[in-house]
C-alpha cells in the first residue's frame, strides 16, 4: 500500500495560524514582536528565502524588516550593526542570513548577536541550552521534523530514529531535540554521516528515517524497512529540460520507490522545507 504523505505545507499553515493567535495576545499587551533580517550580498537563494520570511512574518503579524549590505561590506560593518540591533530594545530578534561572503566568518558573525535575539538558534549559548533540554529559542528545521512527526501522529517517543547527516543546522541540533527526557522527544537516535561504513545498516534499523545529506536521492528503497516512517530534508537541484528553468528539486531520499514501502513519507518539494514558486528556483542556502 502506498504510504500516507506527510504535507508540511498543511502542517505548517496550521502552525502560522497558531502563532498569529499568540501573536495578537503579544500586541494586546502592548508588544509588537520585530524581527531584523540581514543580509550581506544578493545570492538568490538567499534573496529568495528571505522574502519568503518576510512573507511569513507578515502572516502571523510579526513586524520584520530586511537590512541588505553590499557583497563586499566589511566584516567589521556587519558586527557594528549587529551590535547596534543588540542594543536596540524595540528589536525582538536578529537572523543573519548565511552563507556570508568569503571575507566574512560566520562563527564571528553568529556569536556577535545577542543569544537572547539569536532567532535561528546558532549561537553557542542556544545550541548548548537545546542540548541541556533547556531550549530557550528553537532551529528552524529540526523543531519542524519534530513538529511534523508530532501532528501527523508518529511520536517519536520510544522509537529508534536514524538521523542521516550530523550539520550544525540539521542533523546535530535534531539529536538535541529528539534525545532529551521530554514529552515529545524520548526516541532512541543514531547519528549517521559520511564516514559511517555501511549506512545502510542503520537505515534499515530506523523506526524514523530523517534524512538531511544532500545527496539527491541517495536513499534507496533497499535501504529502508517495511513500515518507515521517512522525513527527507535535502533539497537538491536536478538538471530537468521539461522545466522552464532546466532543473527541479529533489530530495535525499528515492521517493518514488519508498512511497510504495514505507508506513509515510514528506514529499520534495512540500515536505519539510520550500515547498514551491519561489524557492525552486533556487538552489538551498543553507539557512531554511
Ligand atoms: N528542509 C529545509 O528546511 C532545509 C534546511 C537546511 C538544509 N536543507 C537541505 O538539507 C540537506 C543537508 O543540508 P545541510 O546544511 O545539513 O548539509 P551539510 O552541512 O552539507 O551536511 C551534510 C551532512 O550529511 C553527511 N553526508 C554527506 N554525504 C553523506 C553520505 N553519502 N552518507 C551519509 N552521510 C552523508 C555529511 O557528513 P560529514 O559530516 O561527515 O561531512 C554531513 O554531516 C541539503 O539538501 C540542504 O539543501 C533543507
Amino acid at each position: 500500500m502506498a504510504a500516507t504523505i506527510l504535507s508540511g505545507k498543511e502542517i505548517s499553515a496550521g502552525v502560522r495560524g497558531e502563532l498569529k493567535a499568540r501573536v495578537e495576545v503579544l500586541k494586546q499587551q502592548g508588544v509588537t514582536p520585530v524581527l531584523i533580517m540581514v543580509r550581506v550580498g544578493e545570492d538568490p537563494a538567499s534573496v529568495s528565502y528571505m522574502r519568503q520570511k518576510e512573507k511569513t512574518a507578515a502572516e502571523v503579524g510579526v513586524e520584520s524588516e530586511t537590512v541588505v549590505f553590499p557583497e563586499d561590506t566589511p566584516e567589521a560593518t556587519l558586527l557594528a550593526k549587529i551590535d547596534e540591533l543588540n542594543r536596540d530594545p524595540a528589536v525582538h530578534g536578529i537572523l543573519v542570513q548565511l552563507p556570508l561572503p568569503r571575507h566574512i566568518d560566520p562563527r564571528k558573525v553568529i556569536e556577535a548577536i545577542d543569544p537572547k535575539k539569536d532567532v535561528d538558534c546558532f549561537h553557542p549559548v542556544n545550541v548548548g541550552k537545546l542540548l541541556l533540554g533547556q531550549p530557550y529559542l528553537l532551529p528552524c528545521t529540526p523543531h519542524g521534523v519534530q513538529q511534523i512527526l508530532l501532528r501527523s501522529g508518529y511520536s517519536p517517543e520510544g522509537k529508534h530514529v536514524v538521523i542521516c547527516g550530523r550539520s550544525n543546522i540539521n542533523g546535530k541540533p535534531l539529536f538535541a531535540i529528539l534525545i532529551q527526557k521530554q514529552a515529545g522527544a524520548n526516541a532512541t537516535v543514531t547519528v549517521c554521516h559520511s564516514r559511517t561504513p555501511d549506512l545502510a545498516h542503520f537505515t534499515r534499523q530506523a523506526d524514523i528515517l530523517v534524512v538531511a545529506i544532500g545527496r539527491p536521492r541517495a536513499i534507496t528503497a533497499d535501504m529502508v524497512r517495511e513500515g518507515a516512517v521517512v522525513i527527507d530534508v535535502g533539497v537538491n537541484r536536478i538538471p530537468d529540460p521539461s522545466k522552464r528553468s532546466g532543473f527541479r528539486l529533489v530530495g535525499d531520499t528515492d521517493f518514488d520507490a519508498l512511497v510504495e514501502k514505507v508506513e509515510a513519507i514528506t514529499p520534495v518539494p512540500g515536505g519539510g522545507g520550500p515547498d514551491d514558486g519561489d524557492h525552486a528556483d533556487v538552489e538551498h542556502g543553507g539557512g531554511g
